[in-house]
């Protein structure tokens, strides 16, 4: 629930599901029927104002500030909606940015992030800024930035969603190759083309699940 002044606004109410562990899901719905609270409350990004999260066994709602900080650093990669990047950082030091906890020295991290950056086909660019990148290089910094900590839990908010068509399946190349190394990747996403590629679609509307299947069966529907 979000409050707004006086007014109380239920972007979620009643859902309930579980991911296994090396699953690949993607969640549809129209625009505004709660997609995003539902990523970032499953990115221990937002707890939610009633019900719970249970991570890998732990109750997200028991947990302390920082042991949910913890948990996001050390097993969760969020590619947010807005991507969310540091204009005033190069690419690589926007990537390198989730390390700073990590114990790592500072070369440890570049070469890590140069790493992450080679990954999404961008290590040319390590050296430029947000606003001298195309939104799809940023999406794909901020796809990089998540990659980084090697996450086993990696959630993306409409990572395709800026992207030119062969941009966007390089991307969801990426994620099928995460998928198949074991990881658990979910994604918000309009695109059914993009849906189709996951193994289940769970389909929400005003903050309700209405269908939660198989890919053929959920759009076929
Ligand atoms: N910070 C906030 N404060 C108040 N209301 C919010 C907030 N964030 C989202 N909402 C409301 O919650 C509902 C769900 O929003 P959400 O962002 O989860 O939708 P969405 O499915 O991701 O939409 P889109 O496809 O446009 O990204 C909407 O009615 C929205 O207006
Ligand atoms: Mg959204």
């Amino acid at each position: 629930m979000y409050r707004m002044g006086d007014e109380r606004v239920h972007a979620l109410r009643g859902v309930s599901f579980v991911v296994r562990e090396n699953e690949f899901v993607s969640i549809m719905g129209p625009s505004g029927s709660g997609k995003s609270t539902l990523l970032q409350i499953l990115g221990c990004l937002d707890r939610p104002t009633t019900g719970d999260l249970v991570l890998d066994g732990l109750i997200i709602g028991r947990a302390s500030d920082n042991q949910l900080a913890e948990i996001r650093n050390r097993k969760i990669g969020f590619v947010f909606q807005k991507f969310n990047l540091l204009a005033k950082a190069t690419a690589l030091e926007n990537v390198a940015l989730p390390l700073i906890y990590s114990g790592l020295t500072p070369r440890a991290r570049r070469k890590k992030a140069e790493y992450a950056l080679e990954t999404v086909g961008l290590y040319e660019r390590s050296a430029h800024r947000p606003n001298e990148m195309s939104g799809g290089q940023r999406q794909r910094v901020a796809i990089a930035r998540a990659l980084v900590t090697e996450p086993s839990f990696i959630l993306a908010d409409e990572p395709t969603g800026n992207l030119d068509t062969k941009t966007g399946e390089q991307i969801m190349e990426l994620f099928s190759q995460l998928h198949q190394q074991g990881n658990t990747l979910v994604l918000v996403t309009h695109e059914p083309e993009v849906a189709e590629q996951t193994q289940r679609i769970i389909m929400i509307r005003d903050g309700l699940i209405q269908a939660d299947g198989k890919p053929l069966e959920v759009l076929s529907a």
